[in-house]
């Protein structure tokens, strides 16, 4: 049978590094309650000029160089974001332009944090079924151009960055299952309830969120997927080597973990660095532990996302 793996991951974060002490000079806020809260020390801040697409071409780079495949001879180019560089054409068309890979197919997927593991699941089905042979899937965000810099409650709570992963058809997998959900039902929650009409900006262009209520809807849903997961892939939490959760709040990620009975060691945390990158947190997380030599060949790794939609999902995967 016909399976997609992961054979070269990549990531970039803009220079600029913002850490706690800089909000607190201007907001209500502090480096203790942020930490203690959300377990964020600092974030990556995109420059004025960079775009989603720029974040994404370095990380695409990076990636396709870690598997050996130039860029032209791609054949899909997913991009997991909600913040794209226009209304369109997409980050996809553009990253693809960027990268001189003319011809293949290119579009994006937009399910917020859970973006990642949509766009993942998605690429997998096309080499699944033969319609490609190989994927580039990335997940990029600029967030800080859709923040509310003077609402202490979402403002400290986001960074920017992209992460990417080339796909490739393989006889073995690779990735296992996906399982994807969303209950459009809670949009409200978690959204930008802003649009573009007639030249202007209708509703709001900033983030909002029931801070509270994402939390408990996070914890519960992640939980729930990973054993739906497990159960599509026909494994057991003890095959798991690493769970790398959509990187929100250090506090949901270890209550999902201890809800789940997984040790503490196998969790991947990279939000106290980044922050929360929406889309693009899963692939950096994961190029960030390959890279360190932590996740390897053959380890199992669950990737999990949750976010605004509401949406989540899960992918397994044998590196
Ligand atoms: O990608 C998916 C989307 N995002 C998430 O998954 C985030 C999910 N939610 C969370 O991570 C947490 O709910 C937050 C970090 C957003 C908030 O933590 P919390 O423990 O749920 O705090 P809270 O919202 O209940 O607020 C507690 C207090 C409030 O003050 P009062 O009403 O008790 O007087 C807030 O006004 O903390 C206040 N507060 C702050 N104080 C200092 C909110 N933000 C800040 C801040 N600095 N930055």
């Amino acid at each position: 049978m016909r399976r997609a793996r992961i054979v070269g991951t990549g990531s970039y974060l803009p220079a600029r590094v913002v850490t706690n002490d800089e909000f607190a000079q201007r907001l209500d806020t502090s480096d203790a309650w942020i930490r203690e809260r959300t377990g964020i020390r600092e974030r990556h801040i995109a420059d004025d000029g960079q775009n989603a697409s720029d974040l994404a071409l370095e990380a695409s780079r990076e990636a396709l160089a870690a598997a050996g495949l130039a860029a032209s001879r791609l054949e899909l180019i997913v991009v997991a974001t909600s913040t794209p560089d226009y209304i369109f054409p997409s980050t996809a068309c553009l990253l693809q332009a960027k990268l001189g890979a003319a011809g293949c197919a290119a579009f994006d997927v937009q399910a917020v944090c859970s973006g990642f593991v949509y766009a993942l699941a998605t690429a997998d089905n096309f080499i699944r079924s033969g319609m490609a042979r190989n994927a580039l899937v990335v997940g990029a965000e600029v967030f800080s151009r859709i923040l509310d810099w003077n609402d202490r409650a979402t403002c400290v709570l986001f960074g920017d960055g992209a992460g990417a992963v080339v796909l490739a058809a393989d006889e073995r997998p690779g990735i296992h299952a996906s399982v994807l959900r969303a209950d459009g039902r809670h949009a409200g929650i978690l959204s930008v309830p802003g649009n573009i009409c007639g030249g202007r900006v209708c509703g709001s262009p900033f983030l909002q969120m029931q801070g509270n209520q994402v939390f408990k809807f996070a914890v519960r849903v992640l939980e729930e997927v990973a054993h739906e997961t497990l159960a599509a892939a026909g494994m057991s939490l003890a095959d798991v080597d690493w769970l790398i959760p959509h990187q929100a709040n250090v506090r949901i990620l270890e209550a999902t973990a201890k809800k789940l009975g997984l040790a503490r060691e196998r969790l991947v945390v990279t939000v106290d660095r980044h922050a929360n990158t929406s889309a693009a947190s899963v692939p950096l997380a994961l190029d960030e532990y390959v890279r360190a030599g932590r996740i390897r060949a053959g380890h199992n790794v669950m990737l999990q996302g949750v976010g605004g939609g509401f949406t989540w999902g899960a992918t397994l995967v044998t590196m």
